[in-house]
């Protein structure tokens, strides 16, 4: 079942987590003894039903807007027999708003809005959780921005490198960046002494 979906991942362009990537955040989930996660960007659901199988305590929330993937994910969830432990929302990620507290929040959505994800969602992070995001190299392109042609591209690359740079200015959580499949980022709060 899970080669299915990375054939239709394939088939149909759908972007999902590298094989390295996926990897490394299980074994992460697996360490932190992570039981719940907040998602941004299910696409067909293939990360968030890798997260559930790691064990039966994990619970996931995950977002994704686009209906085809939604409906996708659905159908993905309920073969895996996870529709009690993965809440799939259907709607932009900026229109949802959530109450809860996470252990891990996963920032795997639209790249040029990392900043404004981490922002909104950054508050609904427990003490010890982690936040990860994703696809920080954009295929080797980080970095590269003032070479590219072509002007989205270029516009989308420039906001990821602006976005590092954000986060090297900031002292609200410590970053370690992962190379990583397409590289990945860790935060961690870090913990103000009253
Ligand atoms: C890289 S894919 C997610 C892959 C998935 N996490 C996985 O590894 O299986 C990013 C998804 O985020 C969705 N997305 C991007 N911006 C969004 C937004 N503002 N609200 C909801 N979904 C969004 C896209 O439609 C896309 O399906």
């Amino acid at each position: 079942m899970i080669e299915e979906m990375l054939n239709y991942a394939s088939i149909n362009k759908v972007p999902i987590i590298d094989k390295e990537s996926l990897s490394f955040i299980t074994k992460l989930i697996k360490e932190k003894n992570i039981k719940s996660i907040l998602e941004l960007g299910s696409a067909i659901g293939y990360s968030a039903i890798n997260f559930a199988r790691i064990n039966e305590n994990i619970t996931i929330t995950t977002i994704e807007r686009d209906t085809i993937r939604y409906n996708e994910a659905v159908k993905n969830i309920n073969k895996f027999k996870l529709e009690n432990r993965i809440n799939l929302i259907n709607d932009d990620i900026f229109n949802v708003n959530i109450i809860d507290n996470y252990d891990l929040i996963f920032i795997d959505a639209a790249k040029s809005q990392n900043e404004k994800f981490l922002n909104k969602f950054k508050n609904n992070l427990n003490e010890n959780g982690i936040i990860i995001i994703d696809n920080l190299s954009f295929h080797g392109l980080v970095g590269k921005s003032s070479e590219i042609k072509g002007k989205n591209l270029r516009s989308l690359v420039k906001k990821i490198e602006n976005f590092l740079e954000y986060l090297n200015n900031q002292n609200e959580f410590k970053v370690e960046i992962v190379k990583v499949g397409d590289t990945l980022c860790v935060l961690e709060k870090i913990q103000k002494n009253i």
